[in-house]
């Protein structure tokens, strides 16, 4: 069968403008469409891609998010090797390094470019035929790891350029700074170890084996080279390099001479303050190429280039206490309680201490003096002690035995370094965990910072998440907290009725902060089990099996999921959001017409095509998607060995069972399948269902199991 021209042509320009959006949005950060113009565009292109599935490229937007992998990545040799750059710490060691490129090129004129050093980790991609084809670690710098699957997944860079010829790139992978600190927060939420900075979040993420986790990281990624070059020179590179789309930093500077360049570091190191992403330092270059060629390398470094670091800031303080933050699943963070002292222009009281090996491995006590640094980090590090100003008297510092939030006693679990408190129960987990409930991205509700989480708690007016849509009946008890007027309490309360009503169903599911599922994960799960019902509804057993079934959802979320789901205290809380009349938004869908408008389709036993194309297919062609028959589902679409006793069920339930040959006269437009009575299909019933998406099942609806 030949493809429609047509189609093609739209497939094509739907990737593009998708493609665009990407560009405009992480790149440009100039957005030029609302996230459901952006949807319509997807839901289209996946209809299309449903329609003729030959069109379904590895490039397509559609396809970012794939499967898990099961091995190790795979190790690729590279074919010029990936230098790293020399340092220099100050103007004498630049201006040596200067004296030996004017040395390196007799007499010849030369000039620099000067860069930000960005503070993530090295890529290497590769285009042919205008299509992203390789994506590669720095490694050994020989040989790298394949991480495409993972780098795929990131909207900020593009699957397809407008150049057939073979390109490839080498850059910075980073996240940005209050992207980090985003992650950070909700991995502390959580229990889990924030990312020490951006390099580190940025190297997890590229080496993480299920990209769908790796998609949920706003991983950014800016190019400053391009291997086999045919350009004359650094910046016309980088010109051509935006040219096509392809992310840069944009902050290059031609220097004609050394003292211009440390002109630009003296610039750029107040410059840097107001980037979105940390630098480290700033990377200078000869600017023509062919002169780079004639100064070629030593064993590890470029002659042409080196790095010049800004020293990190660093302070010394004194240590007063070191206590334990509690997370959501329990974790016990250690933090070092500082006399304030001023670095990098803010005042630091705080200071990670990791884990408990760190504590000890340093030999860090309670009175010492610490030298702290603010290297690229969000968080201050302590570096270590200065151990001639110990105080005699010192004695090593020992972890807790008990949560210091609720008393219970703390083991530490072998190999592992932190301390966990196993109750569910414990207020300083339900701190963190209403602190992340209420952020934005999950209920986003204004005004709930972290002192009046601690407040509310304190005076026992929530010992739940669910709890906070019921603090309008205790208006007066929150007035009575320091320093809560009645014009705060008020504004609290309408935000509280905004969320109750305002959010969408994943933004709940988000908000719950279930191990390893965030915002991504969790509209996948929404579009399956569109409601609170449906959650408590699927059947405990099947969940876990129902979830890792959905496209983009991996074992070990679904596992999660499925074991969250599993606990009573979960079911009752999910049942009280309901109680507290708490509702939810749909998401901003496409509306499709087409020839099954307004019918409805259980699809069941075998077929030559996978099943999840079929859905799509009907999706794409208007009708609904139903995963077991119910009163009002119109049609049961029956594959290959499909049993009489599954047909007879569904007929009593006023469905009507066709073949695939029927289904494609429908699906043509004819009429010669019995149209649809519409039995069974009053306006009530078709309540809430979307046209696109499937509905989880429901409790008395789920007398006809189908297999798959
Ligand atoms: S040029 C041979 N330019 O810094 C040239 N590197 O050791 C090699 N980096 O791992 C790199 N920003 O990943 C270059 N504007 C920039 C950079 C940059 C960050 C990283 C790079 C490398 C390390 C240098």
């Amino acid at each position: 069968m030949t493809l429609d021209p047509t189609l093609r042509e739209r497939h094509q320009t739907l990737c593009r403008a998708i493609e665009r959006h990407n560009y405009a949005y992480y790149v440009l950060d100039a957005p030029e469409l609302s996230d459901g113009e952006y949807d319509k565009l997807f839901q289209e292109l996946r209809a299309l891609e449903a329609e003729a599935p030959e069109l379904q490229t590895p490039n397509s937007p559609t396809q970012r998010v794939g499967a898990p992998l099961d091995e190790r990545f795979e190790k690729v040799r590279r074919a010029a090797r990936m230098y790293s750059l020399d340092n220099a710490y100050d103007a004498d060691e630049l201006r040596e390094f200067d004296r030996r490129v004017r040395e390196g090129l007799g007499d010849t004129p030369y000039a620099y470019v000067a860069e930000p050093k960005i503070d993530g980790a090295s890529i290497e991609v590769t285009y042919e035929g205008g299509n992203l084809v390789l994506a590669t670690t720095r490694g050994d710098g020989e040989t790298g790891e394949n991480v495409i699957a993972n780098v795929r997944t990131m909207r900020a860079l593009p699957l397809r350029i407008d150049d057939a010829r073979r390109w490839t790139l080498r850059g910075e992978i980073y996240i940005r700074t209050m992207d980090l600190e985003a992650i950070n927060a909700q991995r502390q939420a959580r229990g889990e170890a924030a990312f020490a900075n951006p390099r580190n979040a940025a190297a997890g993420s590229l080496r993480l084996l299920d990209p769908r986790v790796t998609a949920e990281r706003p991983l950014r990624v800016a190019f400053y080279d391009l291997v086999e070059t045919h350009f004359e020179s650094h910046q016309a590179m980088l010109a051509a390099l935006a040219e096509l789309g392809l992310p840069t930093h944009r902050e290059e500077r031609r220097c004609a001479s050394i003292d211009e360049v440390l002109a630009y570091i003296g610039d750029f190191d107040r410059r840097r303050e107001e980037l979105a992403y940390e630098t480290d330092g700033v990377v200078v270059k000869v600017d023509a190429l062919d002169q780079r060629t004639s100064l070629g390398f030593t064993a590890r470094f470029p002659r042409w280039a080196t790095a010049y670091k800004y020293a990190a800031e660093q302070a010394e303080t004194v240590l007063r206490a070191i206590e334990c933050d509690v997370g959501r699943t329990g974790a016990l963070t250690p933090v070092a309680h500082l006399d304030p002292v001023s670095l990098s222009g803010t005042t630091v009281a705080r200071a990670s201490l990791h884990n408990l090996d760190m504590i000890a491995d340093k030999d860090i006590r309670v009175g010492d003096t610490v030298r702290i640094q603010k290297a690229g980090e969000i968080i201050p590090q302590v570096l270590g002690v200065v151990m001639e100003k110990r105080p005699t008297d010192s004695t090593p510092w020992e972890p807790p035995t008990v949560c210091p939030a609720c008393g219970t006693p703390v083991a530490r679990e072998e190999g592992v370094a932190a301390l966990r408190c196993e109750n569910p129960a414990c207020p300083g987990r339900l701190k963190a965990g209403l602190w992340y409930f209420t952020r934005r991205g999950a209920m986003d509700v204004d005004g709930f910072g972290k002192s009046l989480v601690e407040q509310l708690l304190d005076a026992g007016l929530v010992a739940d998440l669910a709890d906070v849509f019921n603090l309008h009946t205790k208006r007066d008890a929150i007035v009575a907290l320091d320093r809560i007027g009645d014009k705060t309490v008020d504004n609290l309360l309408a935000a509280i009725d905004v969320a109750r009503t305002g959010r969408t169903f994943d933004q709940l599911i988000t908000a719950l902060g279930i191990p390893l599922v965030g915002s991504v994960a969790a509209r996948l799960i929404a579009e399956r089990y569109p409601s609170i019902q449906a959650m408590l509804a699927a059947e405990p057993t099947e969940l876990q099996g129902e979830l890792a079934a959905i496209h983009g959802i991996g074992d070990k979320i679904a596992e999660s999921v499925s074991d969250f789901l599993a606990g009573e205290a979960s079911r009752a809380l999910l049942q009280k959001f309901e109680d507290h009349g708490v509702t939810f938004v749909q998401r901003e869908r496409a509306v499709v017409e087409g020839p099954l408008s307004g019918m409805s389709f259980c699809v069941t036993g075998t077929f030559d095509r996978k099943r999840d194309v079929i859905h799509a297919e009907i999706r794409a062609a208007g009708g609904t998607v139903h995963t077991s028959v119910k009163k009002n589902t119109t049609y049961l679409l029956a594959g290959a060995k499909v049993g009489a006793k599954k047909t007879e069920a569904a007929e009593k339930k006023g469905a009507k069972v066709i073949d695939e040959a029927a289904y494609r006269v429908l699906l043509a437009g004819g009429a010669t399948a019995a149209a649809p009575d519409g039995e069974g299909q009053s306006e009530s019933d078709r309540d809430g269902e979307t046209n696109s998406e499937p509905e989880g099942p429901n409790v008395e609806q789920l007398s006809i199991k189908l297999d798959g």
